[in-house]
């Protein structure tokens, strides 16, 4: 996976830091002070960096993980070292007395950096709505973003599903006036009526009615509900069963077996059964009409009885993380065919299963 570049070794640049690092991406950590970056890249993965203070970031996108108050400067000092990146605001611009925003009015934080940031770049707003206790944990969060630039927020969304979080658009840059107030929202909301910090702002979809009515769910997104249904964390076999039509059917494909009405769920308990904390890493999304193609891996530890062509095996306490392909076809906001294109040698041999 690319690089990313987080501007800032805080507590956000820590979180976000982390669930990219987990994902693959190589984080490159850059910090005023050297010491600092150094630090939180050996903390976040072998394979993280530090880089220098003011020059060109080497991630495609960089996270501005910096106070509201230095964020616009900081880009201004970097100046064209930021030409064609895609810089992410993710400043809440709040008051010290927390009693409102900062920004001037009509305006936003991403705005006031949009405005200082090279003619090349491209800001999108994202993360301000996420306390980074709450992202670091992991989970399948909402994240909300607004961005001009429809490239440069396909580019986030993909980020965003990549770290495990659910992309929302919510338009032009000029919405991250609402997503700041909404960091705000979510500040009141800890210190007031929820009486913790440990909350997130999550859209609850009704994907049953959603696909009746005009607001029809597009095809990604059914496959990604789909996906989050069969989470070691929050599995959901009912829900996963019944985004499926009557007659559709899962086939895994290396063994050529058939699930079809309830037995469909059967495929994913069982593995959930032997992998309770399975994840699948979606890594890329392709979607052509109604077929949508997903690489993916599959992650977790065999703590229960797996079953086998071979016989049961026992629990090793061993880690998968196994590549895998999934094609499906989709009617109607239903899916009607899901090819599973699995590889059990791979996953049989990170088990130790048939090795000498
Ligand atoms: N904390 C949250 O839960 C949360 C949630 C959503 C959004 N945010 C936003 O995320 C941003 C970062 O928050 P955080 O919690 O990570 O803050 P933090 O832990 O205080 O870290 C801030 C980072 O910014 C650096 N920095 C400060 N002033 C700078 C300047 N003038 N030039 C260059 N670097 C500077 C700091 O470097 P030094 O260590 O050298 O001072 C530090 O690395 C803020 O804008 C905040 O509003 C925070």
């Amino acid at each position: 996976m690319s690089t990313i570049s987080i501007i800032g070794s805080g507590g956000m640049a820590k979180a976000i830091g982390g669930r990219a690092a987990k994902a693959g991406y190589t984080v490159e950590v850059i910090s005023r002070d050297p010491a600092k970056a150094r630090a939180l890249a050996e903390k976040l993965a072998a394979g993280a960096t530090a880089g220098t203070y003011g020059a060109a970031p080497a991630g495609d996108i960089v996270i501005l993980a910096v106070p509201y108050a230095s964020a616009a400067a900081v880009v201004a000092e970097y100046g064209d070292a930021l030409n064609g990146k895609v810089i992410i605001d993710i400043t809440n611009p709040v008051a010290p007395d927390l009693k409102g925003l900062v920004t001037p009015a009509g305006s936003s934080s991403a705005q006031e950096i949009a405005k200082v940031a090279p003619a090349g770049a491209h800001v999108v707003k994202a993360f301000n709505t996420l306390f980074g206790p709450v992202l670091a944990r992991g989970g399948r969060l909402d994240a909300f973003i607004a961005a001009d630039d429809p490239e440069a927020k396909a580019r986030v969304s993909t980020f965003i599903t990549n770290i495990g979080l659910r992309p929302f658009d919510l338009g032009g840059l000029h919405m991250a006036q609402t997503l700041e107030a909404s960091g705000l929202l979510m500040i009141g909301l800890a210190k007031n009526g929820a009486g913790t910090f440990d909350i997130a702002l999550n859209v609850d979809i009704d994907s049953n009615r959603l696909q009746e009515g005009s607001k029809m769910l597009g095809n990604e997104e059914i496959i990604r509900e789909l996906y989050a249904a069969a989470e070691g964390q929050g599995t959901d076999i009912e829900k996963f069963v019944s985004m499926f039509s009557d007659e559709g059917y899962m086939r895994d494909v290396p063994s050529g077996t058939e699930f079809r009405g309830q037995a469909v769920g059967d495929s994913i308990a069982g593995l959930v059964n032997a992998f309770p904390d399975v994840h699948r890493e979606l890594l890329n999304i392709y979607v052509a009409k109604n077929v949508v193609v997903v690489e993916l891996a599959i992650r977790g530890t065999h703590k229960g009885e797996l079953a086998l062509a071979s016989g049961t095996l026992a629990p090793t306490g061993k880690a998968i993380d196994v590549p895998c392909c999934d094609v499906y076809h989709l009617e109607s906001g239903k899916i009607i065919s899901f090819h599973c294109y699995n590889q059990p040698s791979v996953m049989q041999q990170q088990l130790g299963v048939g090795l000498g």
